[in-house]
């Protein structure tokens, strides 16, 4: 297929790219860089091209054009309905991966309007342009979040939603409930909202990975940053929740098994399954000490922390019920934590800088 990505040149979009790619399938980027680098998508081609030049993996994909044919970008905003028609213009687009959005969930709280324009306004002149160039078909990065505080855990697709505690998390159940609107007043469209966990780790090259801007926000970005010096040490955001340790748990998973999931829901999408919703994790909850311990113990550093206050807006647990994306994708997360504290640690060891080298 050939895919629009939006929003590719950054951390999921740009591990997305390389299994798309891997896979046999073409890729139109379209970024406005408000989060990302160019450079991302550089290093996306140095590990596809490795990848294809292992004679092991010729037979991955039967796709004879060059790489450059098959990565195409555009430096523009979704909210830019010009530039997504020049899109459509010079190329035959697919199906559209939609990762492009905003995402710091203190800045949301700061900043709404700005992340219901970015985000809701933006997404909505998606829709309207492949709407009108009868594109049908997309996947939408939706979050946990839009569980809010659930009911119980594991928490499987059908849990009803909860109310986010932030405009970021907003943005994620309101674009679920158009996306679904749309699905209903015209059943052509096939949509599927990929509910991602925690996503961390980076591709095992280390040529990619997350590369936040400022004082890390999420937990492994702020670890990592300790690990190479850039930060004193970790605060540990409370330790008195109803968890193993009174620290928060979370569903991390390595972001090269959720860009694998982008791959097999196109494979959906390619089925013409209507409108369906997955959560993507691993099924099994670490807190924060079990992730400071497990990046100690697997990359030989340690970590320093403190305990301090507890962040507004955290949940004491969060883990999700993977098996229907198992039964209808195919997919499982096969990556372990000690995989992901690996990986993380070799991206950000490589590239102190992230991207800004
Ligand atoms: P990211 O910031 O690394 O990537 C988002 C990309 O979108 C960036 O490259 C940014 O430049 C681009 N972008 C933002 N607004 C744009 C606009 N108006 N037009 C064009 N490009 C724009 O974030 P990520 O972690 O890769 O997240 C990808 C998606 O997954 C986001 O929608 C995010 O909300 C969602 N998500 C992320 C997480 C997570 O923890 N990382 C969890 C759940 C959902
Ligand atoms: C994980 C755990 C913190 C930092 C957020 C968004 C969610 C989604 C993923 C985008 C919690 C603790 C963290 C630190 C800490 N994002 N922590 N010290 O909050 O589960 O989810 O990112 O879509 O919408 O809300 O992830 O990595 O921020 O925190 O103790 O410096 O680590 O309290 O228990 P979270 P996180």
């Amino acid at each position: 297929m050939n895919v629009l990505v939006t929003g590719g040149a950054g951390f999921i979009g740009s591990h997305t790219l390389v299994e798309l790619l891997e896979n046999g399938h073409d890729v139109v980027v379209l970024d406005n860089l408000s989060n990302s680098s160019e450079k991302s998508l550089e290093k996306v081609k140095e590990i596809v091209s490795d990848y294809l030049n292992n004679p092991e993996n010729k037979e991955s994909t039967d796709n004879n054009k060059s790489l450059d044919e098959r990565i195409k970008f555009y430096k523009g905003d979704i909210r830019d309905e010009v530039i997504l028609n020049k899109i459509f213009d010079e190329n035959k687009i697919d199906a559209c991966i939609h990762f492009a959005g905003l995402k710091a969930v203190g800045e949301s709280v700061a900043k709404p309007w700005l992340y219901y324009n970015n985000n809701i306004g933006g997404t909505l002149n998606l829709i309207k342009v492949l709407d009108e160039r009868n594109c049908k078909n997309i996947i939408f990065s939706s979050s946990a979040t839009v569980y809010g505080v659930p009911e119980s855990v594991p928490i499987k697709e059908d849990c009803p939603k909860g109310s986010p505690t932030n405009p970021y998390g907003w943005t994620k159940s309101m674009l679920e409930q158009i996306f679904m609107d749309m699905y209903t007043s015209d059943n052509e469209w096939n949509i599927i909202l990929l509910r991602y966990f925690n996503p961390i780790g980076a591709h095992e090259s280390g040529k990619i990975g997350e590369d936040p801007n400022g004082i890390p926000n999420n937990l492994m970005p702020y670890i990592t940053q300790v690990a190479v010096g850039k930060l004193e040490k970790l605060g540990v955001f409370g330790n008195d929740y109803n968890t193993h340790d009174g620290t928060g748990v979370r569903d991390y998973i390595h972001v090269v098994d959720l860009a694998i999931g982008h791959v097999k829901a196109l494979k959906k999408i390619e089925e013409k399954a209507g409108l369906n919703i997955y959560n993507l994790g691993t099924g099994t909850g670490y807190s924060v000490l079990d992730i400071v311990n497990n990046f100690e113990a697997a990359n030989d550093i340690k970590i320093p922390y403190e305990i301090k206050e507890r962040r507004p807006g955290d949940i004491d647990e969060s883990y999700c019920d993977p098996s229907k994306a198992k039964e209808e994708l195919g997919w499982v997360a096969t990556r372990d934590i000690r995989k992901m504290c690996e990986d993380s640690w070799r991206w950000q060891k490589n590239n102190p800088k992230g991207f800004k080298d």
